[in-house]
């Protein structure tokens, strides 16, 4: 699901820099020459700055090699597909060289000298290129003082002994090891780094101490008067013991950053023969001022008593992707400034109230991917500073526990309610829990200060009634993506679940089964500038259903047949791909739009396209011509009446449906007894004129019985003095034995009004077919409007358009719905028989122009 709405929660998309050059060719700054098959430098002009010479077959690069590129300042000449040997101050004409990168390579041959005379370089890239300790040794580096970064990860170094000059790189920061097989080192192979200040060391996966046995007073602390601010010595299979010796070891020398990732302390779950760490592994790093301690990837089974004691200024310690089960009684004792304590992806079953003790500063408890069923109610609440916690995908029920703090994670849990208790908060994320009913939701967006609200893959679908109003919410981001909320509304209930947001600014509505907007329900939305109706049902938007500065709307898969155009007034981006479009001429006036609006449209061409009719099925809706449309413009000097009378008849409408929507039954009880009243009995009293009956009803023989229930009850004198109506059916009226054509025509023809009941039945039967066309060319002959068309049960539109007679009627004229509320039932058949009454005309009427179809561009 592609999320527009991103573009307003701050998401930037930025468009990845291009480089406009074709391949193996130079545009006097940047020299692309990769994958060229080239055996030597190439000629570049003197201005070139980049040159890109990776993945070619260059063998040697000699001092002669290179032209004198003055402004060069990064040469790319990784991975040659053949050895390669670097001579004597090879790069010696381009003085100015800041990076150069020689990675993936197998250098053959390097020359101690290869590196001089490049006293501007600062990053030098010798990842995987198959060398030896030699390579530090032998002094290669020496006489590079701006050198600041040096990859030698993936090599094949045993030892570490730095050569002297080292000691003189006074730009060094950063020194990558890791990947090499480095089994031990001590403090005399790192001297000429003593006195220096690196940002980052890595001694990653070089089974470093792990496979020897050190004699740590001899080989005393490797990292002795430096100050590293990242050191990883991750992934190198560190047990209890190992960690133990190398902080006692390192003592007193400086890391903030301490990566000890990928371990295998730890008994793991449902072992015991080895050792989770205790008060003692971490002892040595007293003095070492860690900031940032990395444990995850390891075993840790049991947080032991007083485990990081000594560890009085660290701020960030992760325990991520451990096995984590149980916190013994003041294992946190000690971490007086921790502020991010990461304990995701671990095995914690249940949380007690002095599990977190000691931790007066910790703001942010990350709690995520264990299996934590059930809390404490006091487990957070004396820590003071805590600002956010997360409990995301564990299996908690109830919330009871939840502090007052400002942002709360409490999604992909098992809750079924929420507890009726004081809550604040600005973030709130309850997403994939199994809320229903919709109280839930009233209930938070009461909660004071919520800025963002995610309840996306729940289960809202039931309501209650009578909420309070709400008040000046302050809720700026609702995500509802993926409820039933259709279930909810379509009872009439809860409508005015968005009263009050004011401050709204994004909503998501996705997946929710939408076949309609209930009118009104996003007026109070007068922030709102991002909507995501995606994937719903909605076949038709009403003016006014939008709010009102609505910018960003995404109304994707959905089943959209012909919107109107001034609908998307007001937006800058419009989603409408995958809908359900009529390519008929009601759609001109959209299609016109999409070829010449403003609006940013979203998807490609061929994601906007026809469903119906058949033949235009699949084709884009740019590709469809609106010529022979034309009609519309006769209309235009109509419009600005036609307009003011929609309006005026719209607010009507609106009104009297809300009113009547509530109380309808009663409405048309009491209505229809005033007018008994008032008229007395002369609705009877109707004159006659010069047709055999007032009606034929025509339906399927299958329908037979409701039809006698429903309406011929109701309706038919025959079957109750009460009755007005001389009905025409064929069960009782048909000529037996006379040809069933003639029946039909004759029926048609001597009654003031045709009733075609349009059940399923009617659509599978070819006779009420015939018949339905024989009405609509009497209609067409008298110009009069004698068929009335009644839709019974749920049929689609889309079941109606398949056929040929029905669509064209449906397209033209205003048909009934058999009402689904039975209280509706005596309104409708009173309804039925004034059309039944009504006298015709004889006009034509506007609306009865055969629509042209339309035609594609070929
Ligand atoms: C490089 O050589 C291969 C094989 O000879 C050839 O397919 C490819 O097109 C050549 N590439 C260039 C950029 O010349
Ligand atoms: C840790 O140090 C102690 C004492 O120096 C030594 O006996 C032990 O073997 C060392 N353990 C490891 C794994 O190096
Ligand atoms: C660390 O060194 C200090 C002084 O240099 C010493 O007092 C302390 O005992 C040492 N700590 C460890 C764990 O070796
Ligand atoms: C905790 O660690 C997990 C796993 O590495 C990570 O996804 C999450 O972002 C971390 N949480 C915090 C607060 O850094
Ligand atoms: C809602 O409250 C905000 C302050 O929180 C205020 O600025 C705004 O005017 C209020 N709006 C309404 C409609 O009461
Ligand atoms: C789109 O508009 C252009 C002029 O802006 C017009 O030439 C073209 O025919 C239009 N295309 C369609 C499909 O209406
Ligand atoms: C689109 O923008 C141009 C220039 O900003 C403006 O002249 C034109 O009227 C706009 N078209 C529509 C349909 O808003």
């Amino acid at each position: 699901m592609g999320d527009h709405l991103d573009l307003l929660l701050g998401v930037v998309l930025m468009a990845s820099p291009v480089l406009g050059i074709p391949s193996c060719s130079s545009d006097g700054q940047v020299a692309l020459y990769r994958f060229c098959n080239l055996t030597q430098v190439p000629q570049v002009l003197s201005t070139t700055k980049n040159l890109l010479l990776s993945f070619n077959y260059i063998k040697t690069v000699t001092t002669t090699s290179f032209p004198f590129l003055e402004q060069l300042q990064l040469l790319e000449l990784g991975t040659q597909f053949t050895p390669l040997t670097i001579d004597k101050e090879a790069f010696r004409n381009l003085p100015n060289l800041r990076i150069l990168d020689l990675g993936k390579n197998q250098i053959d041959f390097l020359h101690p000298d290869a590196f001089q005379g490049l006293p501007h370089l600062f990053e030098l890239r010798l990842f995987s290129c198959g060398l030896s300790d030699a390579v530090l040794k032998d002094g290669y580096f020496r006489n590079l003082e701006s050198l600041t970064r040096l990859d030698l990860s993936i090599n094949q170094i045993r030892g570490l002994y730095l050569h002297p000059s080292f000691q003189d790189l006074n730009s060094l920061k950063s020194i990558d090891f890791s990947l090499n097989q480095i089994p031990i080192v001590c403090e005399h192979g790192l001297e000429p780094l003593q006195g220096k200040t690196l940002s980052f060391l890595s001694l990653a996966k070089n089974n470093l101490y792990s496979r020897v046995s050190v004699d740590w007073k001899k080989c005393m602390n490797p990292f002795r008067n430096m100050v590293l601010e990242t050191l990883d010595v991750s992934g190198n299979g560190w047990t209890v013991d190992v960690t133990g010796n190398f902080s006692s070891a390192i003592n007193g020398s400086q890391i903030f950053s301490l990566v000890l990732a990928y371990h295998i302390m730890g008994s793991g779950f449902g072992f015991h023969n080895i050792k989770d760490p205790d008060r003692n592994t971490f002892a040595g790093l007293a003095r070492s001022s860690v900031i940032r301690l990395d444990l995850s990837h390891g075993f840790i089974f049991s947080l032991n008593f007083r485990l990081f004691e000594t560890l009085k200024e660290l701020k960030v310690l992760n325990l991520a992707y451990n096995k984590i089960n149980k916190i013994t009684d003041g294992a946190f004792y000690g971490l007086d400034n921790l502020q991010i304590l990461n304990m995701s992806y671990n095995l914690l079953g249940e949380l007690y109230n002095s599990n977190f003790d000691g931790l007066p500063k910790v703001a942010y408890v990350d709690l995520q991917k264990n299996h934590i069923g059930i809390i404490q109610a006091e487990t957070f609440r004396f820590l003071e500073k805590l600002e956010t916690l997360d409990l995301r995908d564990n299996a908690l029920k109830t919330i009871n526990f939840i502090p007052n703090i400002p942002n709360i994670f409490l999604g992909g849990n098992k809750l079924v309610t929420l507890p009726n208790i004081q809550l604040t908060a600005n973030f709130i994320h309850l997403s994939e829990n199994r809320l229903e009913n919709l109280d839930y939701l009233y209930f938070l967006l009461q909660v004071p200060h919520l800025q963002i609200l995610i309840l996306n893959q729940n289960r809202f679908s039931t309501c209650n009634k009578g909420h309070a109003p709400s008040k000046n919410l302050s809720l700026e981001q609702l995500f509802l993506g993926e409820n039933m909320l259709q279930l909810a509304w379509e009872g009439g209930f809860c409508w005015d679940v968005f009263k009050g947001l004011f401050h709204l600014q994004v909503l998501y509505l996705n997946n929710n089964y939408l076949n309609f907007l209930p009118p009104g329900v996003f007026s109070d939305l007068t922030a709102l500038r991002g909507l995501s109706l995606n994937s719903n049902r909605l076949t038709a938007l009403s003016p006014g259903d939008l709010p009102a500065n609505l910018e960003v709307l995404d109304i994707s898969r959905n089943q959209l047949l012909s919107p109107d155009p001034d609908l998307f007034a007001s937006l800058s981006a419009l989603d409408i791909t995958h809908n359900k479009f009529i390519c008929e001429c009601e759609l001109s006036a959209f299609i016109n739009w999409l070829n010449q609006t403003n609006v940013t449209i979203f998807g490609s061409h061929a994601d906007i396209y026809c469903m119906y009719p058949d033949s235009f099925s699949g084709a884009s809706l740019y590709s469809v011509s609106t010529e022979g449309c034309d009609e519309e413009e006769f209309f235009k000097s109509l419009n600005f009446s036609l307009f003011l009378l929609f309006t005026v008849t719209l607010t009507l409408f609106l009104m009297t449906v809300l009113i009547v929507t509530k109380f309808r039954g009663s409405c048309f009880t009491c209505y229809m007894t005033a007018q008994r009243l008032v008229f007395k009995d002369r609705t009877r009293g109707r004159e006659t004129d010069t047709y055999k009956y007032d009606a034929y009803l025509c339906f399927s023989s299958k329908d037979f019985e409701w039809v006698q229930n429903a309406l011929l009850t109701h309706l038919d004198a025959q079957y109750s003095d009460q009755n007005r109506f001389k009905l025409c059916f064929e069960e009782r009226d048909f000529v037996p034995g006379e040809n069933h054509i003639t029946n039909i025509q004759d029926a048609v023809w001597s009654s003031r009004k045709v009733v075609c009941l349009v059940s399923r039945h009617f659509l599978g039967d070819g006779w009420c077919l015939e018949a339905f066309s024989y009405a609509q060319s009497r209609c067409l002959s008298d110009l009069n409007s004698a068929l009335i068309m009644v839709v019974v049960g749920s049929l689609s539109q889309y079941q109606l358009m398949k056929h040929q007679s029905i669509r064209g009627f449906v397209q033209t004229q205003q048909y009934l719905r058999w009402p689904e509320d039975l209280q509706d039932v005596g309104w409708f058949l009173n309804k039925l028989s004034q059309h039944i009454l009504k006298k015709e005309k004889g006009t034509k009427k506007d609306n009865n122009i055969p629509l042209e179809a339309l035609a594609t561009i070929s």
